[in-house]
């Protein structure tokens, strides 16, 4: 077997390999628009405040019984085409044994920064056995999907590499940006380092059955395309390059990414997503042809009455008419204090409009 093909016992099942969603990622007719949303499983859904109860963030992710049930809520309240793996983008972190907790309200916090060759040399490789929850956890979750794809998903070196810098969240990465600068060598070890460590994670979740992986840039926005293309877009390559023999559909992810579309494609992905700013007839001239677009609802829409959900829906639609593949989604995650009855009834809406 060459290097580019599939092992076939990573291959889905028929039914799931037919799903609208992996139809769409691969560019191919389709029954309806897929949908499924980032962040669809998590503080919108009361059935998921209740089993989080009680429960830290990374300490949920490190449950295979409700790693599986948080990921299955979305799927069976709102009847979406994709469950997505539930865990967070540090988990892969956490896991090497980097200090980190995830502040309910903030976000992942790192108790000691990376700022020097001496921190970078604390981020060791990843292998499965560090994870032994995800692979347990699919291993359930695919078989209580049935036909319904599971997207695995890691964070991009760079939107990592923004929380181990910064040690938090933060609006500005200037820890983050001086090293990039300030430090270039340093710099391209430290997203090196986490390419390895983000592709390992992603095979672990490839092999134990997720059927497409979405790469999390989230804060890719915030640099200048050409710092993207010199100090980024080599780490993300490399994570789709390490991925690319499975065969799986790859999709790549950021926002505030318009003028990043045509690099994050670049980057290797198989679908791009877009964030509201970009209508998709737009963003496709700025990707080029060959990929699917994901997106791009504006999350905050769905606080406005239904008529003005499925007129802004319309719009997205309407934009996506002419391309070769589309999977609807929403411009960024669900916002937490989202009528989950918002969520469903656009599911219902999409799938009808979109029938053929
Ligand atoms: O349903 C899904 O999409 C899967 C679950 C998922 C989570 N995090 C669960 C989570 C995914 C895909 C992520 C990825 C993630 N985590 C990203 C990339 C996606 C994006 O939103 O851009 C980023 C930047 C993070 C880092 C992170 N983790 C943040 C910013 C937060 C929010 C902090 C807060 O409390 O507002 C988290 C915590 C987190 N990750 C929650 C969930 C459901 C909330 C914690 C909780 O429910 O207690």
């Amino acid at each position: 077997m060459s290097a580019n093909e599939t092992p076939a016992s990573h291959q889905p099942p028929a039914a799931t390999r037919d799903s609208a969603f992996l139809r769409a990622c691969r560019r191919e007719p389709v029954p309806h628009t897929p949908v499924w949303f980032m962040r669809q499983a998590g503080r919108s859904l009361p059935e998921y405040r209740k089993v989080r109860q009680g429960i830290g963030m990374l300490d949920s992710c490190m449950r295979p019984d409700l790693v599986t049930e948080i990921t299955l809520q979305p799927v069976r309240r709102h009847g979406v085409d994709a469950a997505i793996y539930f865990s967070d983008i540090v988990v892969p972190l956490k896991a090497i044994g980097v200090d980190l907790d995830i502040k309910p309200g903030v976000g992942p916090v790192v108790e000691q920064p990376v700022r020097s060759r001496a921190d970078l040399a604390r981020l060791r490789d990843l292998t499965p056995e560090d994870v032994p929850y995800v692979t347990e956890a699919i291993g359930q979750l695919t078989s209580e999907l049935g036909p319904t794809p599971l997207i695995g998903f890691a964070g991009a070196p760079f939107t990592l590499a923004s929380y181990l810098v910064e040690g938090g969240p933060s609006r500005t990465y200037e820890n983050a940006k001086a090293m990039m600068y300030g430090d270039p060598g340093l710099w391209a070890d430290l997203l090196d380092r986490l390419s390895a460590i983000t592709a390992a994670f992603l095979k672990v979740q490839i092999e134990a059955g997720a059927s497409a992986v979405q790469l999390f840039d989230s804060w890719a926005g915030a640099l200048a395309p050409a710092d993207y293309r010199r100090s980024v877009l080599p780490a993300s390559a490399k994570v789709f390059e390490a991925v690319a023999g499975y065969g799986v559909p790859r999709i790549h992810f950021g926002v505030g990414t318009g003028e990043l579309l045509g690099l994050m494609g670049e980057a290797g992905a198989d679908v791009v997503g877009v964030d509201w700013r970009v209508p998709l007839d737009e963003a496709v001239r700025r990707v080029g042809p060959g990929k699917a677009l994901q997106g791009n609802l504006d999350p905050t829409v769905l606080f406005a009455p239904r008529e003005a959900v499925e007129a802004k829906t319309r719009e997205v639609l309407d934009a996506a008419a002419g391309l070769e593949g589309h999977v609807f989604n929403l411009g960024h995650g669900v916002m937490p204090a989202t009528d989950p009855d918002a969520l469903t009834r656009l599911v219902e809406y999409v799938h009808t409009r979109t029938a053929r």
